[in-house]
């Protein structure tokens, strides 16, 4: 398949904060003279006390530890507020939409918010809480959110968020393993026009975690519900009366700054660590340069706070660069599938950032659902969390963006703390579906089975050489866990679970995790490769693909395919797929199984469950294991009630 390339548009390559000369001249600075290079960017923050030490890091056995800036001292919370308030005490900071386009917007600015975080840290402090107790929070996409994390931050408190949407047994493993004594709530949450009893889940949550001694309760909705006297305090009367100043605690560079727990393939989830310093250089570096940011322009990312893009996009890393953020409380097809761009028209949103799996959903729907809204406002677009299949990639460009907007693919992970691979708009020619190149200070290699380092085109285990201020830093409680799950799969290198391709022109290109590469008669194949094949054609919504035991090949190929709506799978279109895969890719990527599904199970932040997938494929479905953070478990029954006979 030829591969179409978009050259940098001149007046990006002209106006950008970095070309593409620029960006040559500071990775290599950046890889060269790590010590030099973040000392610079490091001057991004205010510093309560500066650091002397710069990189103090090994990913080596005997000498494993990664720090960073380890003997500065600053506060988080500062950074994103206090700094802003002479020069843009006025302008609005989070620009906030609800659930229902009925209701009223808010706009809270740098000086509101300031007042805010300051009351909601002093409430916290009258309920004991201090520098280094952990605190969860359990809240629905709204601006109270942005103000616990920042207070949090303010008092040196580590934040551990959890996904709204997660069961109270979810929330309770969160609670007790950081052992929290503090959880921050809502009555109910409200999402596509539906409640969820946020304070009843924590209620049954609690019941499991006896530690927790203080529940504070933001009234969302006005639902009824229940207080306990002692533990419960109702968000607006327990911030009433507190002072709007509040003195910022001086924070350790490496001073624990948030928890946030996500899922490995093994074990119950991790806490993944991030300490003060070296996110809040990366986070703001990362926002400047990949989004190409500029203070005060309105930027939306369409993530929850409660995963990592959250964190680091809508919140740090805009708030640090005296941004505008958009926070959205909804889903991008309620009330109808235009509401994404109709905030966009709303907001004069600037720069959209979202994930592959909304676009595919959208896409979906027909392009008049994008076609009638304006989006003249936007400028950038970008993409996070999972390949983007060249398709929805084409459409992104050109009905969304209409062919104006570069397209920053950005890989990373929640242990990566921020974008790690990504084009940058006024450097990067883009190539639909490519990671692109490093951000400045990532090494990435790509390594074979025997862990020799593959050079030039090739394609392998991505592994990172050396560490970037963004890295995680433990995994809370477990320290050994964190030695084990990076880094002695392949020894003194960062191993991030996924596979990589690197092109002639040095391009990478994510595959997908590295369980999800199949080797069909010998050739490794991405899974990604053939649901991308799969979804360029005109009838297919989705396609997820595993591989499956091939008494012959070695794995065959079985591929889920979700059509679109108007269209009714049947046998001539099960023929239609294998031919046109064969012809997309070639006849080693020929599905063995080609199953249809009106939906694929997937977890609540939208990502496929492929472990599930995996099992009905093997026909492994006595034990599926943990289906607990499916959105919806009746999808899972269907495929097992539907698996074509495979012999
Ligand atoms: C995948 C989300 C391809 C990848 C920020 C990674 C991606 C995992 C991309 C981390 C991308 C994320 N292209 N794959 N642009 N972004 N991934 O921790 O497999 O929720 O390892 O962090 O998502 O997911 P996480």
């Amino acid at each position: 398949m030829s591969q179409p390339v978009y050259p940098v548009p001149a007046n990006w390559a002209a106006d950008a904060l970095i070309d593409e000369a620029k960006y040559q001249a500071l990775y290599r600075r950046s890889v060269d003279d790590p010590d030099g290079f973040w000392r610079e960017e490091a001057k991004r923050l205010d510093w309560i006390k500066p650091f002397t030490k710069v990189k103090e890091t090994s990913f080596h056995e005997a000498d494993f530890g990664i720090r960073w800036f380890g003997d500065g001292s600053l506060n988080l919370s500062a950074n994103c507020l206090d700094r802003h308030l002479g020069t843009r005490g006025d302008q609005v900071a989070i620009l906030w939409e609800p659930d229902s386009p009925d209701g009223p917007a808010r706009r809270i600015t740098y000086r509101e918010l300031h007042e805010q975080v300051c009351r909601f840290a002093n409430l916290l402090r009258s309920r004991g809480v201090g520098k280094g107790d952990r605190v969860t929070i359990y809240l629905p996409m709204v601006p109270e959110a942005a103000v616990a994390m920042l207070a949090c931050a303010r008092i040196g408190a580590i934040h551990s968020i959890v996904f709204a949407g997660f069961s109270p047994e979810a929330l309770a493993g969160r609670i007790q393993d950081c052992d929290s004594r503090v959880v921050l709530t809502a009555d109910e949450g409200l999402r596509g026009g539906k409640a969820i009893p946020l304070m009843a889940n924590v209620d049954a949550a609690l019941a499991h975690a006896p530690g927790v001694e203080t529940v504070i309760v933001l009234a969302h909705t006005g639902a009824n519900v229940v207080m306990r006297d002692g533990r419960d305090v109702d968000w607006a009367e327990g911030v009433e009366g507190q002072s709007p100043d509040c003195a910022p605690e001086e924070m350790g560079a490496e001073d624990p700054l948030f928890i946030l727990y996500t899922s490995g393939s093994t074990g119950k989830p991790k806490g993944v660590l991030h300490t003060t310093g070296g996110y809040s250089v990366w986070a703001s570096m990362t926002h400047e340069y990949v989004f190409d940011y500029r203070p005060g322009q309105i930027f939306w990312c369409a993530a929850d706070v409660g995963w990592v893009t959250g964190h680091t996009y809508v919140v740090y890393g805009p708030l640090l660069n005296g941004g505008t953020t958009v926070m959205f409380e909804g889903v991008p097809n309620y009330p109808d599938p235009s509401r994404f761009w109709q905030i966009v028209d709303k907001f004069q949103v600037e720069i959209f950032y979202g994930a592959p799996t909304a676009l595919r959903a959208l896409m979906r729907e027909g392009d008049e659902w994008v076609a009638r809204t304006s989006r003249k406002s936007l400028r950038l677009l970008g993409s996070v969390g999972e390949p983007i299949n060249p398709e929805a990639w084409e459409w992104y460009y050109r009905v969304v963006g209409e062919a104006r907007c570069p397209i920053v693919d950005t890989w990373w992970q929640t242990e990566t703390g921020g974008a790690t691979m990504t084009p940058l708009p006024g450097a990067t020619a883009l190539k639909p579906g490519a990671a692109s190149w490093p951000m400045f200070g990532v090494r990435p290699l790509l390594l074979d089975a025997e862990g020799q380092i593959l050079e030039g085109a090739a394609e392998g285990s991505l592994v990172i050489a050396d560490s970037w201020p963004g890295q995680m830093r433990t995994v809370w409680g477990d320290h050994e866990r964190f030695f084990q799950t990076y880094f002695t799969t392949y020894k003194g290198y960062y191993f991030t679970g996924d596979g990589c391709r690197r092109d002639e022109d040095g391009y990478y290109w994510i595959t997908g995790r590295i369980d999800d590469v199949i080797n069909v008669s010998g050739h490794r194949m991405g899974t990604a490769e053939i649901e991308s094949a799969l979804v360029a054609h005109s009838k297919v919504a989705e396609a997820a693909v595993v591989g499956m035991p091939h008494a012959i090949k070695g794995q065959g190929i079985y591929a889920y395919v979700t059509t679109n709506a108007e269209v009714e799978p049947d046998e001539a279109l099960r023929a239609e797929l294998v031919k046109w895969v064969r012809t997309e890719i070639g006849p080693i990527a020929t599905p063995d199984v080609i199953q249809f599904t009106p939906a694929l199970p997937k977890t609540r932040s939208g990502k496929i469950m492929r472990r599930i997938l995996r099992k009905i494929a093997e026909n492994d479905t006595g034990n599926l294991g943990d289906t607990s953070t499916l959105a919806d478990p009746g999808v899972v029954d269907h495929l097992l009630a539907n698996r074509p006979q495979v012999e």
